[in-house]
């Protein structure tokens, strides 16, 4: 978001398999990270639009990989956003069909220019959380920690649980944001405008 501006943004395509996923070899800017943590809300904020990614207080929205393809000052690439893992409800079999999805977007792409790999500021790191971490860095994809609903704590409390995920996730930054308020937003433009250009 250079300048106020909001990118072009529009919704390219849903996939179930790696059969449906793009070839244009644009740059991928990811969002990964548990169910209900907030990366379709955040989608939405980063572009400007209320509804161009499907958001929803049922834990389990995003069951596809859904691409959406950025354009800002004559750059393009693509925004994607992985469904969620690790909730409770979300029935066994959908979990395993889960891995072999986000397994198989992974193998496929050569594209990728950064995982945002989202957390929910309130909720100490799950296990899962730390798997995902600990295997983008074996495969090698540039990854950047998020902690979102940052509008749900104090400024104090905030801090403390920043400190906390530093601890946790070792290495870089982490950074707050609020898809409501829009803190932190500009913080991951400027880290997305480096991944892709
Ligand atoms: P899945 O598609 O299930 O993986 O979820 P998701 O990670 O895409 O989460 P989604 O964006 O659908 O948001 C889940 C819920 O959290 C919704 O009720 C949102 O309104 C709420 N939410 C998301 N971001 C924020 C935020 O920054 N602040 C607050 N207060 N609520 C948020
Ligand atoms: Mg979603």
């Amino acid at each position: 978001m250079t300048a106020g501006r909001f990118p072009e943004a529009t919704f390219v395509r849903s996939a179930a398999s790696h059969r449906d996923f793009p070839r244009e070899g644009l740059p991928e800017v990811v969002l990964a990270g548990r169910s209900n943590v907030g990366k379709s809300s955040l989608i939405n904020r980063l572009v400007g639009q209320k509804d161009l990614a499907r958001t929803s207080s049922t834990p389990g929205k995003t069951q596809t990989i859904n691409f959406y393809r950025l354009s800002l000052a004559h750059r393009s690439f693509f925004l994607v956003d992985l469904p969620g893992y690790g909730y409770a409800r979300v029935a066994k079999h959908v979990t395993g069909q889960w891995r072999k999805l986000i397994e198989a977007y992974f193998k496929d792409r050569s594209n990728v220019a950064l995982v945002i790999h989202l957390v929910d500021l309130r909720i100490a790191p799950s296990r899962l959380d730390l798997e995902l971490q600990r295997w983008l860095d074996e495969i090698g994809v540039p990854r950047l920690l998020v902690a979102t609903k940052s509008d749900k704590l104090s400024a104090s409390d905030q801090a403390s649980q920043l400190r906390v995920f530093a601890e946790t996730f070792e290495g870089g930054p982490v950074v707050a944001v609020s898809a409501r308020t829009g803190q932190g937003c500009r913080e991951i433009w400027k880290q997305i405008e480096q991944a892709t250009s």
